[in-house]
C-alpha cells in the first residue's frame, strides 16, 4: 500500500514510517517540520534502504493536499500532526485548537475529495482525563482536562460524526500511553525543542550532561514508591501497532478506539533505575511538589487492541531505556 503520514518527520511518525518502509509500502510524508528535522526523514530511507516522499507544508493547506492525492496513488492516510504540549496548550489554546483541528478537518476534506477513506488517527490516553479507576478502557467516558486532550478528544468526535455521515470512512483511533525509546539503532530518536515535558527525554538529557539533574513531580501520591505511575510503551512497539491498524481497518462508516499501552506501570523511580542501568552512571534527582494536572497512576487495558488487531507490546522498559541511550549518546544535541 502507499500510505500518507501525515506529521511524519516527528517522533512517533519517523518510527512508524521506518516500519512501515520495511514491511514493504510506499510512504509518502507531509510535515511542515514545527517540531520535528528532515534529518529524521534521511535517516528513516538510510535505515530503510529505501526512499519515501516527503512535502514541507502544512496540513491545514487543504489545496496542496489535494494536489497530493491528485495522482490516485495513495490508499490511506495515518494522522500524526499535531502540536502535543500540555503546558503550551494551557498558554496558547486557540493555536491549538486551530493547529490539531484545522489540520484534521483540512485533511479529511481532502481525502474525501479523492475518495481515499481510511485513516489511522494519533490519539491519546489523554482524552480519558481523571475518570477515577487508573486502568483505562476504551468504553469509558471522554473526560480530557487540558485543550490538548480536548482537541484529541473533539477529532475523535469529529471522526465519529464523518463515520456515520456514511460516506464509507473507516476510522482506527489509536491511544498512545507513553510512548518512549528509540530504533535499536540509536539513529532515529526522539529531539524534543528546549525544555523536554516528558520524563524519559528528560532523564536521557541529565544522563548525557546536557542537564544537571531531573525534577521528580511528587514522591506523596497513593503510588508503591509515592511517585507517579505510567505506562511507557516502546515507541517501535507503537509502529508496530499502525501496521497492525491498517491491517485490520474497522467496517465502512465505523470510527473504533483501541488503547496501544503494555498494560502495566512503572513509578517514577523505577524509569530511573531503568535508566541508570542502561546508561551505567547515576541520574542525580530531586524531588519537588506536583506538577499540575497530573494524575497519580494510569495504565491501558490492551486486551481490545489485542484481540481485534493481533497487536500486543513486546519490547520491554530496559529495552526502551537501552535504546533511547543509544539515541540519546550518539546524538547528544539531538539531529542539529
Ligand atoms: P511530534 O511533535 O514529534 O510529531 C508531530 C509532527 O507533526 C511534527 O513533526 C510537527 O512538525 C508536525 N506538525 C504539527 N502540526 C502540523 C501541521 N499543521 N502541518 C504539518 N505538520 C504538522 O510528536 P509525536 O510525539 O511524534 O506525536 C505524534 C502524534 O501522536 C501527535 O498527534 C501527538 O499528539 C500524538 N501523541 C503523542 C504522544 C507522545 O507522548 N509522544 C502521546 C499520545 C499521542
Ligand atoms: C510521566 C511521569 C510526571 C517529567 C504526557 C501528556 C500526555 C501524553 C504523554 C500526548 C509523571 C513525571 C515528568 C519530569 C517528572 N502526550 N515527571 N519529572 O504526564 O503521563 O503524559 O505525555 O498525548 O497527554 O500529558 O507524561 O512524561 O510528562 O510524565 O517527575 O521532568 O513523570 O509527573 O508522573 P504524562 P510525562
Amino acid at each position: 500500500m502507499a500510505i500518507l503520514l501525515t506529521g511524519g518527520a516527528g517522533y512517533v511518525g519517523s518510527h512508524t514510517a521506518l516500519a512501515l518502509l520495511r514491511a514493504g509500502h510506499d510512504v509518502v510524508v507531509v510535515d511542515n517540520l514545527e517540531n520535528s528535522s528532515a534529518e529524521s526523514m534521511h535517516r528513516v530511507e538510510e535505515l530503510a534502504g529505501r526512499s519515501l516522499t516527503f512535502g514541507q507544508f502544512d496540513v491545514r493547506d487543504t489545496d496542496r493536499l489535494g494536489k497530493l492525492f491528485a495522482d490516485g496513488s495513495i490508499d490511506a492516510v495515518v494522522h500524526f500532526a499535531g502540536l502535543k504540549a500540555v503546558g503550551e496548550s494551557v498558554a496558547e489554546p486557540l493555536r491549538y485548537y486551530a493547529n490539531n483541528i484545522g489540520a484534521t478537518t483540512s485533511l479529511l476534506a481532502a481525502m474525501d475529495a479523492a475518495e481515499v477513506r481510511q485513516l489511522v488517527f494519533s490519539s491519546s490516553a489523554t482524552v480519558y482525563g481523571d475518570g477515577g479507576e487508573p486502568e483505562y478502557v476504551e468504553s469509558m467516558p471522554r473526560n480530557p482536562v487540558n485543550p490538548y486532550g480536548q482537541t484529541k478528544a473533539m477529532i475523535e468526535r469529529i471522526l465519529e460524526d464523518v463515520a456515520a455521515s456514511g460516506r464509507g470512512f473507516r476510522f482506527s483511533i489509536l491511544r498512545y500511553f507513553n510512548p518512549v525509546g528509540a530504533d535499536e539503532s540509536g539513529r532515529i530518536g526522539e529531539d524534543p525543542r528546549g525544555v523536554p515535558n516528558n520524563l524519559v527525554p528528560f532523564v536521557a538529557q541529565v544522563a548525557v550532561g546536557r542537564r544537571p539533574e531531573l525534577l521528580v513531580f511528587g514522591d506523596d501520591y497513593e503510588t508503591a514508591d509515592g511517585t507517579g505511575v505510567r505506562d511507557y510503551i516502546h515507541v517501535a512497539d507503537l509502529a508496530d501497532g499502525h501496521l497492525a491498524a491498517l491491517a485490520s481497518m474497522p467496517a465502512a462508516d465505523r470510527a473504533v478506539a483501541y488503547n496501544l499501552g503494555v498494560g502495566r506501570g512503572w513509578s517514577v523511580l523505577d524509569v530511573v533505575t531503568a535508566f541508570e542501568k542502561a546508561c551505567g552512571r547515576p541520574i542525580p534527582r530531586r524531588v519537588i511538589g506536583r506538577r499540575a494536572g497530573d494524575l497519580a497512576a494510569c495504565w491501558a487495558n490492551p486486551a481490545k487492541a489485542r484481540a481485534e488487531l493481533g497487536w500486543t507490546a513486546r519490547r520491554s522498559l530496559d529495552d526502551a531505556c537501552a535504546d533511547a541511550w543509544r539515541w540519546q549518546s550518539a546524538n547528544p544535541s539531538g539531529y542539529s
